[in-house]
């Protein structure tokens, strides 16, 4: 087998579990993980198909197991747009999970919030996002089919169970559109005063690339923010991605909540 994703997808199934759901963990996200049960780990370096990532030291793995009694895919590590300039960093990542038979690809991720009634340390349901950027994954790709639909590219049903779960726990989840954004530079206060003019309310530096690749291989997306932040110019704060770092912490304890409570509620 010299097909990357086949020979990826078969080294996960190997692991014995067959997930239909995948979590993909941004910042803030990480100690989901400990949520597994059963865990068994796979480096992102047995797998063909994922990508060499370099920061922080992490290699990034798959950890696969369950949480409430099913089975799911965790992905630490994450190669980000702005480390090379191209959206595709997560492409064989994802077509691997497709390949596995993952039907729901969960995304989460920190964003600024650029909406004053949406703190740091808050969650948001993204319903659609802005893709600023516009760059592709899809660049490149043969066929008909890289003119994918996006116009329902977050999933109604899915984020509706969200919102319910989320309700029944007593945590706050705020609804609204992600713009994204290259980076790595944080952006300037005059280019927060457009996107908020544009309607978003979160922006962020992943998330995207990886939603368009999941639909075009027709898996369905839930995506979730953490509000690190308040945008450039929206607080007397200086942004370092320190301080990111320690404001997903506060955020963390309701995150992994509706998460444990979330995967096994979620009727794909
Ligand atoms: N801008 C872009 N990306 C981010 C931010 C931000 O303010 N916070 C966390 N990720």
């Amino acid at each position: 087998m010299t097909d990357p994703i086949a020979t990826s997808a078969a080294r996960l199934r190997a692991s014995g579990f067959a997930p239909k759901i995948a979590v993909l963990l941004g910042t803030g996200w990480g100690p989901v993980a400990a949520a597994v049960q059963g865990a068994v780990d796979v480096a992102y370096t047995e797998l063909p198909a994922f990508p060499t990532l370099r920061v922080g030291g992490h290699a990034g793995h798959v950890r696969l197991g369950r949480i409430g009694g099913r089975d799911v895919a965790v992905l630490a590590g994450r190669k980000h747009a702005y480390e090379t300039g191209e959206a595709d960093g997560m492409k064989g990542a994802i077509r691997t999970l497709a390949a596995l038979g993952v039907q729901v690809l969960l995304q989460t991720n920190a964003a600024g919030s650029l909406d004053p009634a949406m703190r740091p340390g808050e969650l948001m349901l993204i319903t659609d996002h802005v893709n600023l950027v516009q760059r592709s994954p899809l660049f490149h790709e043969p066929g008909d089919d890289r003119f994918v639909d996006m116009s329902a590219a977050y999933d109604p049903a899915l984020g509706a169970q969200a919102k319910a779960v989320a309700a029944r726990l007593g945590i706050a989840l705020h609804e609204g559109v992600y713009a994204w954004v290259m980076g790595p530079q944080f952006e300037t206060p005059a280019e927060i005063r457009w996107l908020r003019q544009l309607g978003a309310q979160a922006v962020g530096m992943s998330t995207v690339p990886e939603t368009i690749v999941a639909r075009h291989a027709k898996m369905k997306v839930l995506a979730l923010s953490m509000f690190t932040n308040m945008a450039a110019g929206m607080s007397a704060e200086t942004l370092t991605h320190a301080h990111t770092m320690a404001t997903a912490k506060t955020g963390t304890p309701n995150a992994v909540a509706l998460l444990e409570a979330l995967i096994p509620a979620l009727e794909a």
